[in-house]
């Protein structure tokens, strides 16, 4: 009967040390680990679920616990979001903002003294933060506007037979819009000029024209409102006309603006015309293949997260000029990117890669896609 207590006593024993231990184990991960706060716009564009996946991956990989919360393109949300993350104690936001309107919330991280880091799209009129992380989104543009001067071989182009163009452009309250346009239309307002390239439909002639840019973004880039816009285009100013090119500013609204035209007989037939993208986006890729789409811009966007995480990881440990491989701090003429209005944040940008049909292996070669996408793409 001893034995048996004794036997008993020491399992009890060992189950005891064994728990303690487990608990210690616990409470050291969670309250070890730092959280950092990912903040992304929307869904309804493929790249943002990437985005989100690829942070929270390289964040973990480096010892932080991270979170990943989407806004739906809700600025109310967004800013929730932004204050759960403070109230949870998170110790650094990487935010892909949706508007202006996320100032008071940036505000108040500053307050609470958490760095942001803006992720993709620039935080502009705040002072409120120092780092901004993104891709060289004129160049994103000069890719589009250099694919239709190809495209349409615009030298060659005579005012007696002039071509045409249609413009779109993304969210007016998303600070890239106006680099991907401008990038489009330094390249395409010579040929304008000269009378050889026609608009059809409103005309800015550069992204400080508020109101005609306005009337050509697109509110929160939803496909929808491109659509609506692109039929009302083919039944208006671009009635009478074949349209030879239009610019799109992403692969979304490609996609919409590509549907719109296949339901107008004029262009049903596949005739098209040549409308570019951006995001390398599986669909889109597609498009490419079948030539509804004439191109887009790979932006590796597991490579931007991975160096906002590099950026972040510096941050915490207290870095003050932190250097991230792979990208590179915007200097010179290039610094206004880093400009919110407010002040001048540390800008660092990588290299976006423009793709056709002659190379659209290169997202998928770079590990882009998913299993599921890489299936639909062979
Ligand atoms: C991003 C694009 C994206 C667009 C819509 C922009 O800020 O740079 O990659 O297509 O937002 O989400």
């Amino acid at each position: 009967m001893k034995k048996i207590l004794l036997i008993i006593c020491l399992l009890f024993g060992v189950i005891l040390v064994f728990n303690s231990c487990n608990k210690n184990n616990s409470v050291k991960t969670d309250s070890g680990s730092i959280l950092i706060g990912l903040v992304m716009p929307e869904t309804h564009v493929d790249r943002w679920v990437k985005d989100g996946a690829s942070l929270k991956r390289f964040a973990e990989s480096r010892g932080y616990r991270a979170e990943e919360t989407f806004a739906g393109t809700d600025q109310n949300v967004q800013n929730g979001q932004i204050r759960t993350f403070i109230k949870e104690g998170a110790k650094l936001l990487i935010i892909g903002s949706l508007s202006e309107g996320i100032i008071p919330a940036v505000a108040d991280a500053a307050k609470a003294k958490i760095p942001v880091i803006a992720y993709d799209r620039i935080i502009p009129n705040s002072a409120d933060y120092d780092y901004y992380i993104t891709f060289n989104n004129y160049e994103v543009g000069t890719f589009q506007g250099k694919s239709i001067e190809d495209g349409l071989d615009l030298k060659n182009a005579t005012t007696a037979n002039p071509k045409t163009i249609a413009f779109f452009a993304g969210a007016a309250t998303d600070g890239n819009a106006f680099f991907f346009y401008d990038g489009a239309v330094d390249v395409l307002n010579p040929y304008i000029d000269k009378g050889v390239l026609k608009v059809i439909g409103p005309y800015p002639r550069t992204s400080k024209d508020s109101a005609a840019f306005k009337s050509i973004a697109t509110e929160n880039w939803q496909a929808a409102v491109a659509e609506a816009r692109m039929k009302d285009l083919l039944a208006n100013e671009a009635r009478d006309v074949r349209l030879d090119a239009v610019l799109a500013p992403n692969d979304t609204l490609a996609r919409a603006i590509i549907k719109a035209c296949l339901d107008d007989p004029k262009y049903s037939g596949g005739n098209l015309p040549l409308i570019t993208g951006q995001d390398a986006e599986a669909d889109s890729i597609l498009a490419i293949k079948n030539g509804q789409q004439s191109m887009t811009v790979f932006k590796d966007t597991t490579k931007l997260a991975e160096a906002a995480i590099i950026l972040a990881d510096q941050i915490l440990k207290g870095e003050a000029n932190p250097v991230v491989p792979g990208a590179t701090l915007a200097a010179g003429d290039l610094a206004v990117i880093g400009d919110t209005g407010k002040k001048i944040v540390k800008a660092f940008l990588l290299q976006p890669i423009f793709i056709n049909k002659d190379n659209w292996n290169i997202p998928v070669q770079a590990g882009y896609f998913t299993p599921e996408e890489e299936i639909r793409l062979k």
